[in-house]
């Protein structure tokens, strides 16, 4: 069941899905060659803990973390560790918080100093397809029009996008209905409405689209180790066609 949200509730999201585009501008600075991935997790907890905001991710389900950081062929769930990221690298931060009855749900991908073109690519193709679905979240299309449009994008490039994770509505839940894969044909599935709040997240990988989870139970890597990025917004769709939610300053 969709729910939709009454404006007051909006602005209650729009409050969290503030606190989380502050943690994720603030951790691009800090992403750099020698910083640990558990600093970065840190980081983000102390943020959030000031804002008065809980972690979305931590304890759910059992997860042990405030951030998910999924380096290189990590596609999602990546755990933060005394892993140390070094030139080259590409990671992806995933953050959530739970604030005023609202959960807010973002991520962003940062090269790790300087990258190679490939994953330079990589990222910005990801980061556009996020946008191109982002542009079809608008009362009266279809969930599949967004789908389909993050899809062209990121095909048309030569990727290919992950098909065994997907998006979803949030609000006072981390995870509402619609389910919203990365995949799809236009003009099919539930009709957008003004009051949903959409977290869109495509997964896209260099190589081939499956990908496996490591034995940890968290950590999902790409099956032919290539690279993977994810770009991650909560959208509100308005009146007024979509406003982002978790939008960067
Ligand atoms: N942003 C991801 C999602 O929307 C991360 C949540 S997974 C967690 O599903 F379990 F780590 F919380
Ligand atoms: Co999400």
């Amino acid at each position: 069941m969709v729910i939709l949200k009454l404006p007051n509730e909006i602005e209650k999201a729009r409050g969290s899905n503030r606190i989380v585009a502050e943690v994720l501008s603030k951790l691009r600075d800090k992403v750099k060659p020698g910083v640990t991935t558990r600093e970065l997790d840190k980081f983000a907890e102390e943020i959030a803990e000031k804002r008065g905001a809980k972690p979305a991710f931590k304890g759910y389900r059992g997860y042990p973390y405030s951030l998910c950081t999924s380096v290189n062929e990590q596609v999602v769930h990546g755990m933060p560790s005394e892993r140390v990221l070094v030139e080259g690298d590409i990671i992806g931060i995933d953050f959530g918080v739970y604030h005023n009855g609202f959960f807010g749900d973002a991520t962003i991908t940062l090269p790790v100093g300087k990258v190679n073109e490939k994953a330079l690519r990589l990222m910005q193709v990801t980061e556009q397809s996020l946008y191109a679905g982002i542009e079809q979240a608008r009362v009266g299309n279809r969930l599949g029009d967004i789908s389909a449009s993050v899809q062209g994008k990121v095909e048309a490039a030569g990727f290919s996008v992950v098909r065994d994770f997907v998006g979803h509505g949030i609000g006072k839940n981390l995870h509402e209905d619609p389910q919203i894969p990365n995949f799809g044909k236009k003009g099919r599935g539930v009709e957008l409405k003004t009051g949903m709040i959409l977290a869109i997240e495509p997964m896209v990988n260099e190589g081939g689209y499956r990908v496996k989870v490591l034995p940890d139970g968290w950590t999902v890597i790409t099956e032919d180790g290539s690279l993977s990025a994810h770009f991650e917004h909560s959208v509100a769709i308005t009146d007024n066609g979509p406003e982002i939610l978790s939008k960067l300053n």
